[in-house]
């Protein structure tokens, strides 16, 4: 599998610099010492020549004796020997490139540029002595000051262009240096993990720690500061997956790089405008100014496309190599893209001013019959609307239509731009940019297909060919549904931290998906037996309210049918918690679902240890203890985990867990209550409380609200969930489990578990997945309680959105 994604991304990056060569030069730009030659195109140019090419500009400009005789003549008397040969060759070019025809080399008029033949010509002074669009029938030589302002103005011309160039790929050296950053940190990070993941027993049993981290050099208070100030917490505590006015708040690591790119960016956009009185092209400084700005801005703009396509796709080379989230990703993704449009309304302004600056008003209306024109405008408008449907605002209120509308609107857009910009070669803008899109966009679709078939279909020995089979149950009381899948390949190596897009592929919305995080899994005993994976799934109001008809539709008592599903993955976010040496989980309403694994994943570690046992054995976790802290609304949801996942483990003494009953039920008799009822809000400490926060704490009537609206709670009835899922080993309730009336104080759980390895080597891991208030708070407080001089804690949180 990881063998297979190895070799499809070098065959992407194959087929992605292929694309790059076969371009060739991107952006049209012209060198310093090729700007001669382009004025004599553009003096010449201007006149007519009566013969086979009168009316043809590179047709005459290439072919036509009385201008290339005038034009070779000017060359070699103003142009600097050192120019000669590179001026020569961009007027070739040219000829070729965009007047189809062959440049007739100087030397066929070698008779006519002898030193004493071009003497012999005469010399105009300026073009008021010769209007434009005159007949000329014999060469002429243009003047002295008649070519240095030509020369000026061309120089000028080419130095933007040249400055467009550069300042588009800068924006690129930016986005590589941020990435190359990610990749070399997270090799970093990956390499001292897998000498942190694992402790020997010795023959007595006590626990040897190889690596112990010892006195941290100045590399190691770095990092622990970056962490402490800048990679961890929010640029507003606590506002991280809370929205703030309707706005994502970045961590302040995140609110780096993005502003910087504003500030380049706009730098980059601001800066070595240069203009001259009586350009030969413009005429005054507005338009000049007006032109340069919209041309710079333009192909910044397709500059950046290529780049916020990098930070979209699930399947992306980069998000592996830096191992930093999606959500992440999605922040640079989102900023990128405002720029780009920002900077595609800047270049219809620019354009705009430069037209009616320059008294082209009447070419602006008729430019509307012009493709390219009115594709540029098109687009430009495109792009406004995708940015605009994309906050938060209308994303929350379009969603279940929004993803379909952005990929449509994108799609659009590539078109529309793709026209834009074909009246230039190809390899200007097409190529370099709009295909690059393309091709990443392209890469990420082949690999969901990829992931589909080979976790879909599949060949087994003696079963023959296999799909996958699901069957979803709802619970009514509940209110929530149990997908339980056999992907037709056993051997995904399920783990914590994955989620899987599920598809409902005979549906009208077949191609729609979402993802889920895998909850629950039984690995076949013996290779003849099925790999089960189980998501618990809190119903919405699209697909997933869809689902949960289908299931009453078919009635009866079980609600149970069989749809036929499809999953793409698995995503891994494996975060490396085996790593510390303390673990606490918090879990809020159906956030278990992504901290269980975990605590699963520890037991196993810490079995495989045992089994193999004997000196010098290695247990592959350097965990010594769990602590789980879980609120949710409803005891049947605690004694549906507690019963199932959790039967068994409740009783070690390695891992601790506290169940926590929030809202206005009271415990059952057979649960043990820990708090009186009577004394629940008074105990229970709103999250926010301790928290030095612009958020003043909430009551409890509105924390019920906020947790109505946040917590994906499962309202089971009793065991309901379990009764139908055989295929999970049942164990024996263990004489019930004790049960917290009230909200958990979890930050001080956070303080005091964060003060007891201070001033150890213990390094402590906090992972959070629950309402976006807790996971923030969590996060500050976590944040506030690192240690300075050492990585004492890391924060971690599975988000169930982004
Ligand atoms: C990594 C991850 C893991 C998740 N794990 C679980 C889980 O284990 N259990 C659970 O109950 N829920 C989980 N969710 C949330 C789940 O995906 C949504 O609740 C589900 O998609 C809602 O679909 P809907 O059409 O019924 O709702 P809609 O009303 O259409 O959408 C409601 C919400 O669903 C989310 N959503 C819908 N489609 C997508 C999509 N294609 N990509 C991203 N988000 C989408 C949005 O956040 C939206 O606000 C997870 C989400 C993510 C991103
Ligand atoms: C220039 O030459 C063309 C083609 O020979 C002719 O049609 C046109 O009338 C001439 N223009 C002038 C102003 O002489
Ligand atoms: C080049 O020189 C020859 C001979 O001197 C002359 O006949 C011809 O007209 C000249 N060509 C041009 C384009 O001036
Ligand atoms: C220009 O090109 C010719 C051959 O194409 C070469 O002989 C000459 O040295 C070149 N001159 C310069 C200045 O590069
Ligand atoms: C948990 O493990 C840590 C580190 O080994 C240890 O210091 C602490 O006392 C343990 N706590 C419990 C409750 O066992
Ligand atoms: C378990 O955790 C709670 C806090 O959640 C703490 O009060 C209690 O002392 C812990 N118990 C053990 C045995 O560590
Ligand atoms: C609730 O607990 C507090 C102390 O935590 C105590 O002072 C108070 O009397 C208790 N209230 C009731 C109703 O038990």
């Amino acid at each position: 599998m990881i063998l297979s994604y190895t070799g499809l991304a070098a065959a992407a990056v194959a087929l992605l610099s292929a694309t790059t060569v076969q371009a060739g030069t991107p952006l049209n730009i012209v060198l310093p010492n090729q700007e001669c030659g382009l004025v004599m195109f553009d003096i010449y140019g201007e006149y007519g020549y009566p013969g086979e090419y009168y009316d043809d500009y590179y047709g005459s400009l290439c072919q036509d004796p009385v201008a290339l005789v005038s034009q070779y003549a000017s060359l070699f008397t103003y142009c600097k020997p050192s120019e000669w040969n590179d001026s020569l060759s961009i007027m070739a070019q040219w000829c070729k490139g965009y007047g189809e025809v062959d440049l007739i080399p100087y030397t066929e008029f070698e008779a006519n540029l002898t030193k004493e033949a071009i003497a012999a010509l005469p010399v105009i002074e300026s073009e008021d002595d010769l209007p434009e669009d005159s007949n000329v029938t014999a060469p002429f030589l243009m003047s002295q000051s008649w070519f240095d302002h030509a020369r000026v103005s061309e120089h000028w011309y080419d130095y933007e262009q040249r400055i467009e160039a550069y300042y588009t790929f800068a924006g690129f050296g930016f986005w590589g240096i941020i990435l190359v950053f990610g990749m070399v940190q997270n090799l970093i990070r990956k390499t001292i993990e897998s000498r942190q993941g694992f402790v020997y027993a010795d023959a007595e049993g006590s626990v040897v720690r190889p690596g112990s981290n010892g006195k941290p050099g100045v590399f190691g208070r770095a990092a622990a500061l970056a962490r402490k100030y800048i990679i961890t917490p929010s640029s507003m505590p606590p506002y991280k997956q809370q929205r703030f006015l309707g706005c994502t708040i970045p961590t302040r690591a995140e609110s780096f790089v993005v502003i910087s790119f504003y500030i380049v960016t706009l730098i980059l956009s601001c800066v070595n405008y240069h203009g001259q009185a009586d350009n030969i092209f413009f005429g005054g400084n507005a338009p000049q100014i007006w032109r340069y700005m919209a041309d710079r801005t333009g192909t910044m703009s397709y500059g950046n496309l290529p780049l916020l396509w990098i930070f979209s796709g699930r399947n992306n080379i980069f998000l592996w190599l830096t191992g930093w989230s999606f959500g992440t990703f999605n922040i640079f993704h989102r900023h990128i893209a405002r720029i780009a449009t920002l900077q595609g309304i800047m270049h219809s302004i620019g354009y705009t001013f430069y037209y009616f600056t320059a008294g082209y008003g009447d070419y602006y209306y008729e430019n509307y019959d012009e493709l390219w024109w009115t594709a540029g405008v098109v687009a430009t408008v495109i792009m406004s609307f995708v940015v605009l449907f994309s906050f938060s605002f209308f994303r929350q209120r379009l969603y279940e239509n929004f993803l379909i509308i952005h990929i449509v609107l994108s799609v659009l857009l590539l078109v529309f731009l793709y026209y834009h910009t074909n009246i230039f070669d190809l390899q200007y803008y097409n190529y370099p940019f709009i295909l690059t899109c393309c091709v990443i966009w392209g890469f990420d679709r082949f690999l969901r297909l990829v992931r589909q078939v080979y976790t879909n279909m599949h060949i087994r020995a003696g079963k023959g060919f296999q799909t996958t089979k699901s069957t979803v149950t709802y619970h009514e009381a509940a209110n929530i549904l149990t997908i339980d899948v056999v992907p037709a390949n056993p051997n995904l190596f399920p783990g914590p931290g994955q989620h899987y897009y599920i598809y409902q592929p005979m549906r009208f919305f077949g191609w729609e998906n979402h993802p889920f995080t895998l909850a629950h899994w039984s690995q076949p005993a013996t290779p003849a037996d099925d790999l089960h994976l189980q998501f618990w799934v809190r119903p919405y109001d699209g697909w997933t309210k869809k689902l949960v008809k289908q299931c009453k539709a078919n009635g009866g008592s079980t609600a149970t049918i069989a749809p036929t599903l499809l999953i793409e993955g698995p995503y891994l976010a494996h975060e490396p918690l085996h790593t510390f040496d303390q673990i606490l989980l918090v879990a809020g309403g159906s956030g278990i679902a992504g901290v269980i694994p975990y605590l699963q994943d520890y037991v196993r570690r810490i079995d495989q240890g045992a089994a193999a046992a004997g000196t010098n054995s290695k247990i592959p976790t350097r965990t010594r203890n769990v602590t789980l802290i879980w609120a949710d609304r409803k005891e049947e949801n605690l004694r549906f985990v507690a019963e199932g996942s959790l039967a068994g483990l409740l009783n070690r003494p390695d891992i601790n867990v506290s169940f926590h009953l929030t809202g206005n039920a009271q415990p059952s008799a057979g649960v043990a209550a820990v708090n009186t009822a009577a004394n629940v809000s008074s105990t229970a400490s709103s999250s926010t409380d301790n928290v030095e926060s612009p958020v003043t704490p909430v009551g409890e009537a509105e924390a019920e609200a906020n947790e109505k609206s946040n917590v994906h709670d499962f309202t089971t009835e009793k065991g309901g969930v379990l009764t139908d899922v055989t295929a999970y080993k049942k164990q024996a309730s263990a004489g019930g489990f004790r049960v917290q009336a009230g909200r958990p104080d979890v930050l001080s759980t956070v303080r005091k578990l964060a003060q007891s390895v201070h001033g150890t080597d213990s390094r402590l891991a906090v992972m959070v997945c629950g309402p976006n208030d807790l996971a923030d708070n969590v996060r500050h407080v976590v944040a506030q309680n690192m240690e300075t001089n050492r990585e004492s804690i890391s924060y971690f949180e599975e988000s169930f959105g982004w």
